[in-house]
């Protein structure tokens, strides 16, 4: 029996891909390894969103290698975003990789590992869902769903446009199908995914020939008998519409909680970026969010440091986080990432010690706004899905609430559980409480 080990750089796409690699992977026969050193097959599944991504995984290319000197049987495969960002150069700066693919070429790997080939081969044309191949879920009762892949956008920073190829909606009926098999196997929490999920549809069309909309396939999905959480990761602000936003209120499956990525809080760069909105919209789609659903967790990406960001500029962004209030925010300083036309502008108008200030004084303001936030939770009792043991305390459970919060607690339930909690405290990231017992003969109640 053959042996595989994979391992997974970036976002929440990759580790579904990831998913399906090992999926597909174990219908050919092979099984799981537990370390490198143990493996036939070493892939990487790899991510280009940041240098930092690259070089992360060019370290651990350097282990493949030394397997590959001790064992060269050994068959190394690199997927994913930085594979298709440097295409057949991969062999060249890489002489002992195998096959290399991209997102859209998942379900090559079969192909190149069941074929006699031995020479080194690439795969990188759009043309796959790995949304198609078997899924070997890491989580019994989480469940990706990968409703398109692509992107339509041009953001003047992001070099997902050409790793990933123009947006694909999967058709709707699939989908609904999808999630009642999944919730058939015992999945409870479903994440749909995209690059920007919802403009999901508008390539397709419905009976009478109208496109497809977000908000179609939320309420379809929310009707799946046996899904008890709908989350989706990530939309766009531009496509934020009433629609995707009165899904939130009506659908009792869709979790109160909306990642919705902000970049910067000046017009002015917003601009730059390609963004498509300004800050007044920006704060309008907030606005109508809670006008609708008043208690919504709200959670953001932002940059600091793209090319021209001056200090107002900068200022802005803190003002838009300061007055949204949002429960969490993941930070970066600007990348500059080949072929995108970021990389060609500017980039010396702001001295790297500044955005590293910048960075810190943004993060500060983040966590005491989150922190803040997070209060409104104490005293509550809120429904949490274990997922295992606490990472800091193994006598305690951790799981998430509908608001996408880890929260710690006390308490007999098991990994998969829905149960209730009251929250006790709060910290800018974590909930703390315990079980409410009696609710566990009737966690829905
Ligand atoms: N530099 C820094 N951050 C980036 N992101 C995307 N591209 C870059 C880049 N070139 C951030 C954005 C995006 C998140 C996934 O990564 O904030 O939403
Ligand atoms: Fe990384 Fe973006 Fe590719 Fe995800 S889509 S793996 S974040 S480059």
């Amino acid at each position: 029996m053959k042996r595989y080990h994979v391992t997974t750089f970036g976002c929440q796409m990759n580790e579904h891909d990831s998913e399906r690699i090992k999926g597909m992977l174990e219908t050919l026969g092979y099984r799981e390894a537990d370390s490198r050193e143990a493996a036939d097959l070493i892939l990487f599944n790899t991510c280009s969103i940041r240098e930092r991504a690259d070089s992360r995984f060019l370290a651990h290319l350097g282990a493949a290698k030394r397997v590959k000197q001790e064992r060269p049987e050994t068959v190394i495969g690199v997927g994913g975003c930085w594979a298709q960002s440097v295409k057949e150069e991969v062999f060249r700066r890489f002489p002992f990789v195998d096959v290399a693919f991209g997102p859209g070429q998942v379900h090559k790997l079969a192909e190149f590992l069941t074929s006699d080939s031995l020479s080194a081969q690439g795969y990188f044309e759009f043309e796959g869902f790995a949304g198609h191949l078997p899924a070997r879920r890491e989580r019994p009762h989480q469940g990706w769903l990968q409703i398109s892949v692509g992107c339509n956008c041009r953001c003047a920073y992001c070099i997902v446009p050409s790793t990933r190829g123009r947006e694909v909606s999967r058709p709707l009926e699939e989908l609904v199908a999808e999630a009642q098999r999944m919730a058939a196997e015992g999945v409870k929490e479903v994440t749909l995914l995209g690059q920007n999920v919802n403009s999901y549809g508008r390539d397709l069309r419905d009976s009478s020939g109208s496109p497809r909309r977000f908000s179609e396939l939320l309420r379809a999905l929310d009707a799946v008998e046996g899904i008890e959480r709908i989350r989706y990761t990530s939309p766009h602000p531009k496509d934020m519409r009433e629609d995707v936003i009165r899904a939130h209120a009506e659908c009792r499956h869709l979790c109160e909680h909306i990642h919705l990525p902000l970049q910067s809080g000046s017009s002015r760069i917003l601009k730059a970026m390609r963004r498509t909105y300004d800050r007044e919209r920006y704060l309008d789609r907030v606005a109508l969010i809670r006008e609708h659903v008043a208690d919504i967790a709200l959670t953001t990406d932002i940059i600091v440091g793209f090319p021209g960001e001056s200090e107002r500029d900068f200022e802005e962004t803190l003002e838009v986080v300061d007055a949204v209030g949002f429960d969490g925010a993941f930070t970066f300083i600007f990348s500059p990432r080949r072929g995108t036309e970021a990389a060609q502008m500017n980039d010396s108008f702001v001295a790297h010690e500044v955005k590293v200030q910048r960075m810190e004084r943004l993060v500060a303001l983040v966590q005491r706004r989150a922190q803040e936030r997070a209060q409104r939770f104490v005293g509550r009792e809120l429904e949490v899905l274990v997922e295992g043991p606490s990472r800091t305390d193994p006598t305690r459970l951790r799981g998430r609430t509908r608001h996408n919060k880890v929260v710690n607690f006390s308490g007999l339930a098991s990994a998969g559980e829905l149960t209730r909690v009251r929250i006790h405290s709060a910290t800018s990231q974590t909930l703390s409480g315990e079980e409410l017992l009696l609710a566990r003969a009737n966690p829905a109640g």
